[in-house]
């Protein structure tokens, strides 16, 4: 039978990683599917029960499920760490979990900008959520010394620090104009710029010439973030970026090839987020 994958969520219509592992999949010449299953969070732990039954080598997990997909499977130490799984694969019979949003945001931003990680004493993440906590995880993995974390409601800054360690600061929204100027690597990982949303007002003025400016939001591509970081010439990483990276894991440990985020598979997922 051929390979199969899927997207579970509730509801799941919307994704665009469809139109990712198809991409892919047609690439290699792979006689392969990549379906969408609207599974509600009660028929959770038996979908998952049933997966290789159904015929799938892996799955992709999203809202509401993730925590769930933790529990569900073996977990590995990204994902523990994260508090969220988003992919879910076979290793020998066994039904094991990871999180790629870390290596979305640090393989988006090696590509964007190399040796960001040597240039970086001192980062600024700004949100406390779910992206945020994979992003922090990606830079104290690769060894940033010190992480600034700011929120708008600071205890959630707080709880993600104490789980992360003494490298992640915590600290109040207001204190962002004194650390933006120590900061050579700055992350918006609030929902601020989203389609429907404020923009995300900071003075970008203060940012060292030499800072990165990462994005998580991909609606639309183009945040009024994006746009004043580039107008006052600071290299950056959008979300699309991000999007695109994290999905590359997954396809490798399903279907066993190593694909690569190409500009034509940018231009197709830039077209449909367009179009919609
Ligand atoms: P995700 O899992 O995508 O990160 P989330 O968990 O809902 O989503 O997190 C959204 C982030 O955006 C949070 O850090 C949130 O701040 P709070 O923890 O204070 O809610 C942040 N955010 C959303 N709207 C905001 C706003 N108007 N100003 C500042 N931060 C905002």
């Amino acid at each position: 039978m051929s390979p199969q994958a899927c997207l579970i969520g509730w509801p799941a219509a919307h994704s665009r990683s469809p139109i990712i592992h198809k991409y892919w999949l047609k690439s290699f010449g792979i006689e392969g599917d990549y379906r969408i299953e609207a599974v509600k969070p009660e028929d959770f732990a038996a979908f998952i029960a049933g997966l290789g039954e159904r015929g799938y080598v892996g799955a992709n997990v999203t809202l509401p499920h993730k925590e769930q997909a933790l529990k569900a499977a073996d977990a590995d130490a990204r994902a523990r760490a994260v508090g969220a799984a988003n992919t879910l694969w076979f290793d020998g019979g066994k039904l094991r979990a990871t999180n790629t949003d870390v290596e979305g945001f640090l393989g988006n931003l090696d590509e964007a900008s190399p040796g960001w990680d040597k240039a970086t004493d001192e980062a600024l993440v700004l949100g406390a959520g779910g992206a945020a906590r994979a992003i922090v995880f990606g830079l104290v993995e690769r060894g940033v010394s010190t992480v600034h974390l700011v929120n708008r409601t600071l205890p959630r800054a707080e709880e993600l620090a104490r789980q992360f360690g003494v490298s992640v600061k915590p600290a109040a929204w207001d204190r962002i104009p004194a650390l933006l100027p120590r900061a050579t690597l700055l992350v918006n990982a609030t929902s601020l710029g989203m389609k429907g949303e404020p923009p995300l007002d900071i003075d970008l003025n203060l940012v060292s010439a030499s800072a990165t400016v990462v994005e998580s939001v991909y609606i639309p591509l183009d945040t009024p973030l994006l746009i004043a970081a580039r107008k006052r010439g600071l290299k950056t990483a959008d979300g699309l970026g991000m999007l695109l990276h994290q999905a590359l894991r997954g396809f490798s440990l399903w279907f066993g090839k190593r694909p690569s985020v190409t500009p034509e598979l940018r231009a197709l997922v830039e077209e449909d987020l367009t179009r919609t």
